[in-house]
């Protein structure tokens, strides 16, 4: 099927480099030129594992090229994936700006049937203003006054993979939804993911937008309760992670997303909340359960810096190192990642920062400032009075940790991931601070 993909970020790229691999002949276009030239000599723009291999093995075998014209993606394409962006507006609401200015421009170039799929994050009726703005946007022989005289459809197929094994996510979804209008809707899609062999449910667009908002903030949800949970954990002399495994083992909670920490970050959790709660204060309801989860969230990053501050008794003129700087691991994306709120505030307090991230340096040269960036996870910790660990990349695990304590100038350790090892740490002489690990 010959598809094309607007939108060439983190979702836009893999949808479109997964899709071509299954056999689909794609194009992705993105208006960024600099990243529409980077592509098309090869280069990737984001940090995403395996995604580099496929990506070129698929143009290799001529199924997948790169463009800048919209134009040119609707002529050749009938299925057209919308994957541009929807960030927070500054009163919480998704800004769909990028993606009404897609469906314009798509309507615009249209000569025959298109399936239009929104694949970016959007709130429930994006789907009827999607299929307005076609109808009025057509060219003029495609249209009577406001009414349509082209067939076309859109569709919603919610995306649910995770940043850092996106490529594995998209070929094995626990499933897929596709919301339609039309049988013909649902034909396309259920052929172009024939391949993959997932579980389907169809639904109408609204319930399928609802699917990826309720499943989003209920994610957020889980982590914001064991992050409550870990808070009288550590009162209370019980250890989080014993809890986590204990209620994990009920199937009907499960272990996953039970994991206490700094809080949860990235493009999506943050915004989608927000989202979520703005559509329902518009819809007349007021959602305070997810309002809630926000608020644990920020006090969650607060009591870790409080944390910090209290063993360290004094921040000014204090030097910090930080490992992981990236909203997660194997990631390069820095968007809303717990770290830059936490710094800053560590250096509103006086305090200086060293930092390193295996792959997010760069994003994060971009952000934080007055960081010193360092070249290895030795030099962040050299001559430092404690170490913060934000991100739980594999790498920290394999850090010669008797060679960082003799380089700190003291060696006090707070993991802000549970992910070291606690009991060797302060067996090598660190005082050691997890999150909800018993009386600090
Ligand atoms: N990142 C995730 O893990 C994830 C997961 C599921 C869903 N989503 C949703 O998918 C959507 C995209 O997220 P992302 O993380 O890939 O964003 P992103 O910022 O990485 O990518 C968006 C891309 O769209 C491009 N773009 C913007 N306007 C355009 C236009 N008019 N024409 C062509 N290209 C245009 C941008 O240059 C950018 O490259 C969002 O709605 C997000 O909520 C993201």
């Amino acid at each position: 099927m010959n598809i094309a993909i607007i939108g060439s970020g983190y979702v836009g790229l893999v949808t479109g480099v997964c899709l071509a691999h299954i056999g689909h002949r794609v194009i992705c276009v993105d208006n960024d030129p600099q990243k529409v030239k980077k592509l098309k000599k090869g280069g990737i723009p984001i940090y995403e594992p395996g995604l580099d291999v496929i990506m070129r093995d698929c143009v290799r075998k001529k199924r997948l090229s790169f463009s800048g014209s919209i134009k040119d993606a609707t002529q050749r394409s009938t299925v057209i994936f919308i994957a541009v962006g929807t960030p927070p507006k500054s009163t919480g609401d998704a800004d769909l700006v990028y993606v009404e200015n897609v469906v314009r421009q798509i309507a615009e170039n249209m000569d025959s049937y298109r399936l239009i799929v929104e694949k970016s994050t959007v709130p429930a009726e994006t789907g009827n203003k999607i299929r307005r703005t076609v109808e009025l946007n057509l060219p003029r022989k495609f249209r009577k006054g406001n009414q349509a005289l082209l067939d076309f459809d859109v569709a919603s197929n919610p995306e649910f993979l995770k940043e850092g094994s996106a490529v594995h996510d998209f070929m094995n979804p626990n499933r897929l939804v596709f919301g339609v209008e039309s049988k013909k809707a649902e034909k396309v899609l259920r052929e172009i993911y024939k391949p993959l062999k997932a579980k389907v449910l169809v639904t109408n667009i609204a319930s399928a937008e609802m699917i990826k908002h309720a499943s989003n903030s209920f994610l957020a949800m889980k982590i914001s309760f064991i992050n409550a949970v870990s808070q009288i954990c550590g009162r209370v002399g019980a250890d989080v992670l014993n809890v986590a495994e204990g209620m994990g083992l009920d199937k009907r909670i499960g272990r996953a997303f039970l994991d206490p920490g700094v809080g949860y970050g990235g493009s999506c959790f943050p915004k989608d909340v927000d989202a979520f709660i703005r559509l329902s204060e518009k819809s007349g309801y007021d959602f305070r359960l997810l309002k809630e989860v926000r608020r644990v969230n920020e006090e969650q990053r607060q009591a870790f810096v409080h944390l910090v501050e209290d063993k360290l008794w004094n921040l000014k003129e204090k030097t910090i190192g930080v490992w992981g700087l990236a909203f997660k691991p194997n990631t390069d994306d820095m968007r809303n990642a717990a770290s830059v709120e936490i710094l800053q505030k560590l250096q509103q307090e006086g305090a200086k920062i060293k930092a390193y991230d295996p792959r997010a340096m760069a994003n994060a040269g971009e952000i934080l400032r007055g960081v010193a960036l360092c070249a290895s996870p030795y030099a962040a910790a050299e001559d430092c009075d404690c170490l913060l660990l934000l991100t739980e990349w594999d790498e920290f695990k394999n850090v010669d940790l008797e060679a960082v304590r003799d380089v700190m100038r003291q060696p006090v350790v707070f993991d802000g991931r549970n992910f070291l090892d606690g009991e060797k740490l302060k067996s090598l002489g660190f005082d050691y601070y997890g999150i909800g690990r018993g009386k600090a």
